[in-house]
């Protein structure tokens, strides 16, 4: 059975006091509502991650998460944050190659691909995040190429025993934030087209990996794109803002 997960993005939102007001919320909703072997990651902001911990430790399917970490180890590299650094803090999962960081800064799959080895040596969780942009969507071919790529370029290096640990996330650039969804079509074409590119490679592991959604996921539109066969739970960005919203998601998985 694959892992489940609901993964909330905070992306650069929530105060010290929003935050702890969100967690405590998420913390006691998850308690009498959330199944106990659905996987619950908050991807908070790095200040966050000191105290957040403390509040979900009775929790035990509650996980801390990061959204992005260096390529390096440590170093001179003035605002940056490194695997090691989040390890130290209990840190479990951290994103890796979101779009935002893809487009902002400039994050190529070669760098990706350095930062994926980052995480994995110090036991974090890669998120990795992958996806097609609208035009590419509008071309009507070659998108599913363009995402299998991703995933060659920045993580067919690993060997299996390190690809096993790493959590894939599909966000269509064209649905993150915007309110459109991707069909339920559409999500298991992409996340079917995804596994067998994997299996390829990998063989039977692929259908050992967790495939998220991303991309406007709501408490409407999570029970059925959770229901396609290939759709192992989804990274949540603006719902994942509402205690409410981000539990009633979580409570969509199979
Ligand atoms: P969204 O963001 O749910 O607000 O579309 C998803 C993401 O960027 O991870």
């Amino acid at each position: 059975m694959r892992k489940q997960i609901v993964a909330g993005n905070w992306k650069m939102n929530m105060t010290k006091e929003e935050g702890q007001a969100l967690i405590s919320e998420v913390v006691n909703m998850a308690k009498d509502e959330v199944k106990a072997n659905t996987i619950l990651v908050l991807c908070t902001p790095a200040p966050h991650l000191g105290y957040a911990k403390r509040m979900f430790q009775s929790q035990a399917n509650v996980f801390l998460g990061a959204q992005d970490c260096h390529e390096k180890a440590s170093g001179a590299y003035t605002g940056e944050i490194s695997a090691p650094i989040l390890k130290s803090f209990e840190v479990d999962y951290v994103i890796l190659g979101h779009s935002e960081r893809r487009e902002y800064f400039k994050e190529s799959d070669e760098l990706l691909k350095a930062k994926t080895d980052q995480a994995l040596a110090n036991n974090l969780i890669p998120i990795f995040c992958c996806g097609e942009s609208l035009s590419q969507r509008q071309a009507g071919s070659g998108f599913i190429e363009f995402v299998c790529g991703q995933i060659t370029n920045s993580l067919f290096h690993l060997s299996a025993e390190q690809f096993a640990k790493v959590v894939i996330a599909y966000e269509p650039i064209w649905a993150i934030g915007t309110g459109l969804t991707a069909s339920s079509e559409q999500a298991q074409e992409m996340h079917a087209a995804l596994r067998k590119h994997i299996a390829s490679k990998y063989g039977e592991l692929a259908n050992e990996i967790s495939i998220l959604y991303g991309g406007s996921a709501k408490p409407s539109n999570a029970p059925e794109l959770f229901a396609c066969p290939d759709v192992d739970g989804g990274l949540i960005g603006g719902a994942s803002l509402k205690s409410r919203d981000f539990i009633d998601i979580a409570k969509a998985l199979k």
